[in-house]
């Protein structure tokens, strides 16, 4: 930090959502995070990387402060903390690597970055003894990196149950109380600015998955490779199974599961699934969202907030800024708890060693015999029903093709595998099942 300055520089990399809803909130409340610090904490932004200089923006800021050059504002002396908001994970990277080995602090929302590339980082961290603050990453304006790191940290985390995707949230809600499919249902989200122009990362999964590896990692103190996680997204989700699922007494959620076994063995996973419609993540709704944490010694905690959109983001980033201020005051470097994984190896049980009871739906042909022949290679590889439901489309009494679900007693994904394997070769099994989990919590 310049150290005969009371205001602590920032360099801000990226002036979209995140990084000019920062300067909004930096000028709105400035005043009170200093009176908050009896008076010694002040921030001014001096830089500002953007890939156009010359857009027009909503938010405007001078002139002078905006450059394309991310270099520049790393070496810049009078820029004390670096805050990355440009996403992606290539300049990013760079960004943040070179903010490390120049010594400055580093505040970040981008999940995509800690989770693929946070090895490295963290190491770097290391090195130069230089933090970086991520609470933005997970879960926008809910503060559940530091509910674990300090609030929580003295527990043991038995697990972690997030809905941590807004946008796949939204559209699984608005299949399900508007009965819309799901591409009418992503329309209506791009048009609410609820999804991304490129929706991609929202959708298939990954974006609650990055998430996801970012609580497993600060829960279980290893790093977690990001290949090695079992991620599925919404989009196979039909208005069909959201149909079933509310007739049995179940919504669907797309559900971030981290979660420590008796051996050790850490399970963690992304998919849609089935829970019970009187659980209290059933009803966090719209773009909400909800992070549930057991612990040995807290017992159930739950995290309920706005996970995305620029002001919930921003106020995490403010909240990381002031903690790196208030870090550069004492003259300190990283040692403070940041991101620092505390053992170097751990285990993450495989896939199909997991466990649960299922929604199996299978499209079939109409036909005597057919439930038996489904039943008895179920049986066959010891799975348990718990029920059966085949419900006559109205539009389509007399359909030859319908579909029946089974609902299964818990069993390792493996072994229903291999069942499913078996009878998708049935001649009756028109096409692929599909599969839900069915989560008790
Ligand atoms: N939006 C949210 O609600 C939210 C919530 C939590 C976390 N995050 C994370 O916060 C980060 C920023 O998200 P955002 O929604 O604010 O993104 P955004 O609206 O797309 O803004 C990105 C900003 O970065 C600049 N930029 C992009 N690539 C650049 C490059 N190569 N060189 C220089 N500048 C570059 C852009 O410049 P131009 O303005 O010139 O295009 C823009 O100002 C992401 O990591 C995201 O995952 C976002």
């Amino acid at each position: 930090m310049s150290a005969s300055c009371d205001t602590i520089g920032i360099g801000l990399a990226g002036f979209g959502t995140v990084g000019s809803g920062v300067w909004n909130m930096l000028a709105r409340n400035g005043g009170l995070i200093a009176d908050r610090a009896r008076g010694a904490l002040r921030f001014e932004i001096r830089r500002i990387v953007v890939r156009d200089p010359g857009k027009e923006r909503e938010v405007t800021a001078p002139a002078e402060l905006f450059t394309t050059d991310w270099q520049s504002v790393v070496e810049d002396p009078s820029v004390d903390v670096v805050v990355e908001l440009i996403g992606g994970t290539d300049v990013a990277y760079e960004l943040v690597a070179a903010a490390l080995v120049a010594g400055k602090p580093v505040v970040t929302g981008n999940k995509a970055l800690l989770a693929e590339r946070g090895g490295d980082l963290f190491a770097l961290s290391r090195e130069h003894d230089t933090p970086i603050h991520f609470e933005a990453a997970v879960a926008g304006g809910i503060p559940i990196i530091k509910a674990l790191q300090e609030s929580l940290v003295g527990n043991r985390v038995s697990s972690i149950t997030g809905i941590i995707n807004g946008t796949s949230n939204y559209i699984l809600m608005r299949m399900t109380e508007a009965e819309l499919d799901y591409p009418a249902a992503l329309k209506e989200a791009k048009e609410l600015g609820y999804a991304e122009v490129d929706e991609t990362l929202d959708v298939n999964g990954w974006d609650a998955a990055h998430k996801a590896i970012l609580l497993g990692t600060i829960a279980h103190g290893f790093l977690i490779d990001p290949e090695e996680v079992y991620v599925r997204g919404i989009e196979y989700v039909r208005p069909l199974d959201i149909r079933f699922a509310k007739d049995l007494g179940y919504v669907v959620k797309l559900l971030c599961i981290v979660r420590e076994h008796g051996d050790g063995s850490i399970e963690i996973r992304t998919q849609p699934s089935f829970i019970p419609k009187s659980h209290i993540l059933a009803s966090v709704n719209d773009v909400f969202n909800a992070v549930a944490v057991r612990g040995d010694a807290i017992g159930d905690a739950l995290f309920y907030g706005r996970g995305a959109g620029q002001d919930p983001t921003s106020s995490s980033v403010v909240a990381d800024l002031v903690e790196a201020g208030r870090l550069l005051r004492q003259g300190r470097g990283s040692g403070h708890r940041g991101f620092l994984p505390y053992r170097e190896t751990g285990t993450l049980k495989p896939i199909d060693e997991t466990e649960t009871a299922y929604y199996v739906r299978f499209p079939v042909t109409d036909r005597p015999g057919v439930v038996a022949d489904i039943a008895s290679l179920l049986a066959e590889a010891g799975i348990g029903i718990s029920g059966t439901h085949s419900p006559v489309d109205p539009d389509q009494p007399d359909a030859e093709f319908v579909d029946m679900v089974f609902l299964l007693h818990t069993c390792p994904f493996g072994t229903l595998k291999g069942a499913l394997k078996k009878i998708e070769a049935l001649d009756c099994v028109t096409e692929r099942p599909v599969v839900f989990r069915i989560e008790t919590l």
